[in-house]
């Protein structure tokens, strides 16, 4: 997958891509990123790419000329790919929008700055606007970024473990019980000894009854989307879940 990333922080990004998995899938081919950097895309002297707003207030607003330049150069006219806006006004990314975004071969990322972008923007270039959440950040490239990772590991081949993806928290629309490692026993604390049985089957069912009590105990609603088994029902009603 190729992501284009449009920023006046390009800088920011390197460290981050260029680590753990995500360097993994670029030296693999499984990820391609290019920087952009919309202060190139200026004709000016001091390469101005923000000015105030028309009617006055305060902030400045990214200017639209070195936006649709820098877009249309790089991915031409209409541009070949959608237009992702990282901004706090998006849809909310999760787990299903990553899914849906991943079906993209290629996606071009626009991180906003400043107080905000002019409406043209939005309203003729950008195709698709995404929050990461309700919160404001001063800047769309950790959005970018965080978008980026998520799509990453849904690549197949790009975790290695094919199923790495699918067991996630969330991929299966519950959370992931409890994980244990060596030692079995840690300070006096052991871990629950069915995991030590050797029992596939009662292993199987443990941690589908832990993912369930997660879910239930801290994302009851997400119980709600999902489809549930005869035997995750049976097991939920020993929680006293109301179905
Ligand atoms: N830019 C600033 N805040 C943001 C958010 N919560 N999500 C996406 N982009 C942003």
């Amino acid at each position: 997958m190729q992501f284009d990333i449009f920023t006046l922080f390009p800088e920011v990004f390197p460290p981050y891509l260029n680590s753990s998995i995500l360097k993994r899938a670029q030296q693999n081919g499984y990820l391609g990123v290019e920087l952009h950097n919309i202060r190139e895309w200026t004709r000016d002297k001091h390469h101005v790419t923000d000015d105030t707003p028309y009617g006055g207030g305060g902030g400045m607003i990214m200017k639209p000329e070195p936006v649709f330049e820098a877009v249309e150069d790089v991915l031409g006219t209409p541009p070949a790919c959608p237009i992702v806006l990282l901004t706090p006004q998006g849809r909310l990314f999760t787990q299903d929008v990553a899914q849906e975004l991943a079906r993209n071969d290629r996606l071009a990322l626009l991180c906003g700055r400043y107080e905000g972008l002019d409406e043209r923007i939005r309203t003729h270039l950008v195709t698709d606007e995404i929050s990461i959440g309700d919160y404001v950040l001063t800047g769309g490239e950790l959005p970018a970024l965080i978008l980026i990772d998520a799509l990453t590991r849904l690549i197949p081949g790009v975790l290695g473990d094919e199923n790495g993806a699918a067991n996630d928290s969330h991929a299966s629309g519950l959370l992931e019980g409890p994980h244990y490692t060596r030692p079995p026993e840690f300070r006096g604390w052991e871990i629950p000894a069915v995991l030590r049985s050797g029992d596939h089957a009662r292993v199987a069912q443990w941690r589908r009854e832990q993912a369930l009590l997660r879910t239930f105990k801290r994302r009851p609603e997400m119980l709600e989307k999902i489809e549930l088994s005869d035997e995750d029902r049976a097991f939920l009603e020993t929680l006293d879940y109301r179905l």
